[in-house]
C-alpha cells in the first residue's frame, strides 16, 4: 500500500467517535473514500466495502454503553480470510486515516455490530468474516454524556507511557543525545523512535494497548504485552502501520519479518 504522508499527521487528530449528524458526507469526500475502497483497499487478506443505507442497525451497542453509534451516514466493513486480522487491522486503520485526513470521524467497532446481517449485505466469500465496522461522518460537536462516561470507564485519552511499552527507550534517547549509550544496550535510532511514539498512539480495542517494542539491533521487534484482549490480532495491524508512518516521517521504510510468539514482528529498514 502505498502511504500517504498526511496519515501520520492524522495520527495525533483521531479519536474514537460513536454520535454523528445525519448529514450526507460532502461529494468530494466520499468520492475518496469510494475511491480507496476500490485502489487501496483490496487484497487476498483483507478488504473494505462501504455501507450507506440503513448505517444505524449495523451497529448493536446499546444508547450509554460501550459501541453505542448513531447516526452516521456512511460504514466500511473491514473483510478477511480467517487468521488475516494483522492485514485487516492493518488495512482498516489506514481507511481510518485517510477519513481523519477528510475531516470526518471513525470508531473502530469490532464487538458490537450485528455480523449476520453485516455479512448478508457483503455477499463473503467461504473463509471471510466481517472483523470490524467504523461509522464515517460528521460528528456531532460535543459528545453524548453515556459517550463520555464510557471513554472514562475504558480511559480512552490515555495511553501507556513510552518507558512501559519501550523499555530503555528514553534512556537510550538521553544517551544518544550524550554521545553514547546511557542504557548500556543497542541504541534506538531515531525512526525507531519515532514510529513507536506513532504507534503509541494507535486505537486499540478497550484501548489495552497490547503492543511492546524493544530494539535489537537488527531491527524494531513489535511483541506482546502479558495479558491479551481479544482484538488483539487486530491491533497489532494497526500498530504496524503506525510503526510505518513514523519511520516514513524520519525517511525511512522497510520491511516486516515474522517472528515466534511472544514476539510479533521486526521492522527492518530498507
Ligand atoms: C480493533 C478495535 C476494536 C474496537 N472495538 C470497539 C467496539 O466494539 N466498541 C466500541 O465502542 N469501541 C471499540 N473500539 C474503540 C476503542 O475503544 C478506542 O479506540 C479506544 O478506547 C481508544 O480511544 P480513541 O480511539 O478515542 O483513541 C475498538 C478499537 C479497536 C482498535
Amino acid at each position: 500500500m502505498n502511504l500517504s504522508p498526511a496519515w501520520y499527521d492524522a495520527i495525533a487528530v483521531r479519536t474514537s467517535q460513536r454520535r454523528y449528524t445525519p448529514t450526507p458526507l460532502p461529494d468530494a469526500a466520499a468520492a475518496r473514500l469510494r475511491a480507496f475502497g476500490a485502489a487501496d483497499g483490496s487484497s487476498p487478506d483483507a478488504r473494505l466495502t462501504l455501507i450507506d443505507s440503513d448505517v444505524d442497525h449495523l451497529f448493536t451497542g446499546v444508547f450509554g454503553s460501550y459501541g453505542a453509534v448513531a447516526g452516521a451516514p456512511l460504514a466500511a466493513a473491514f473483510v478477511g480470510r480467517e487468521g488475516c486480522e494483522g492485514a485487516v487491522g492493518y488495512l482498516g486503520e489506514a481507511f481510518v486515516l485517510e477519513a481523519t485526513t477528510l475531516g470526518l470521524g471513525t470508531c473502530w467497532i469490532a464487538g458490537t455490530f450485528d455480523k449476520e446481517r453485516t455479512g448478508g449485505i457483503l455477499a463473503l466469500a467461504p473463509g471471510e468474516r466481517v472483523m470490524a465496522l467504523t461509522p464515517v461522518g460528521k460528528p456531532v460537536e460535543r459528545r453524548p454524556l453515556g459517550e463520555r462516561l464510557m471513554r472514562r470507564a475504558v480511559k480512552a485519552s490515555g495511553r501507556l507511557s513510552l518507558a512501559t511499552i519501550a523499555p530503555g527507550i528514553e534512556a537510550a534517547a538521553g544517551g544518544e543525545a550524550a554521545g553514547g549509550n546511557a542504557a548500556g544496550g543497542v541504541s534506538w535510532p531515531a525512526w525507531a523512535r519515532t514510529a513507536v511514539a506513532a504507534a503509541r498512539l494507535a486505537p486499540s480495542g478497550a484501548n489495552r494497548q497490547p503492543w511492546r517494542f524493544r530494539y535489537d539491533g537488527d531491527g524494531l521487534v513489535l511483541t506482546r504485552a502479558a495479558k491479551l484482549y481479544w482484538t488483539a490480532p487486530l491491533d497489532f495491524g494497526i500498530a504496524r502501520l503506525h510503526v510505518e508512518l513514523g519511520a516514513a516521517r524520519e525517511g525511512v521504510s522497510g520491511v516486516w519479518q515474522p517472528l515466534a510468539e511472544p514476539d510479533v514482528a521486526r521492522f527492518v529498514a530498507d
